[in-house]
């Protein structure tokens, strides 16, 4: 038996390292489809709204992500961006890894993705909603190493969170988890 999954948290080597695909084989394996019910029971608890890989400590391209669409719990593996709008949006994004820390990020209003299911079939979603692109983006990032203070223009809150970590201290957290935007 091996241990429940926990988020891995900044500034942890893992969230700095681009994931490796899955081959064809690993979609299909019941490793992955475990490994995906139990990050998808993860994000739950943890009220985010997406979830990847290396975020459990796994550096493969393979994220799980609840818009609150009605769709329920999606599963992406080697997810990429096919199409992007031109508009773009700026919006205060936060990060299961980095609790407590928030910061404006602009990207792209809606994309188009394609990704692989766990039946190994390639899947393009056309993201219906600017939530469901924005999540999709910030996972992407994560599979590449990239987070999204990386990319914010402001840091809104926990600025000082984020400095301690960047000098290897361990702040101690007491902070629930807000429900929004946090991926
Ligand atoms: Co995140």
């Amino acid at each position: 038996m091996s241990l429940p999954l926990s988020v891995v948290m900044y500034p942890n080597n893992i969230l700095r390292t681009a994931c490796r695909a899955l081959s064809k084989d690993e979609m299909l394996s019941k490793k992955t489809r475990k490994l995906s019910q139990e990050m998808v029971s993860l994000m739950y608890r943890a009220k985010g709204i997406g979830l990847a890989a290396p975020q459990v400590g796994a550096s493969i391209r393979l994220t799980v992500i609840d818009a609150e669409d009605g769709e329920g719990a999606r599963v992406l593996v080697n997810p990429e961006i096919v199409k992007a709008s031109y508009k773009k949006e700026t919006i205060e994004e936060g990060c299961l890894s980095l609790p407590g820390v928030f910061g404006m990020v602009k990207r792209p209003l809606l994309i188009t993705v394609a990704f692989w299911d766990l039946e190994g079939k390639k899947q393009i979603l056309k993201c219906s909603s600017p939530l469901l692109s924005r999540i999709v983006q910030h996972e992407i990032d994560h599979m590449d190493g990239v987070l999204f203070v990386d990319r914010a223009k402001r840091i809104t809150k926990g600025k000082k969170l984020l400095a301690q970590w960047d000098r290897g201290e361990t702040p101690l957290l007491d902070i629930p988890y807000p429900s929004t935007y946090i991926v």
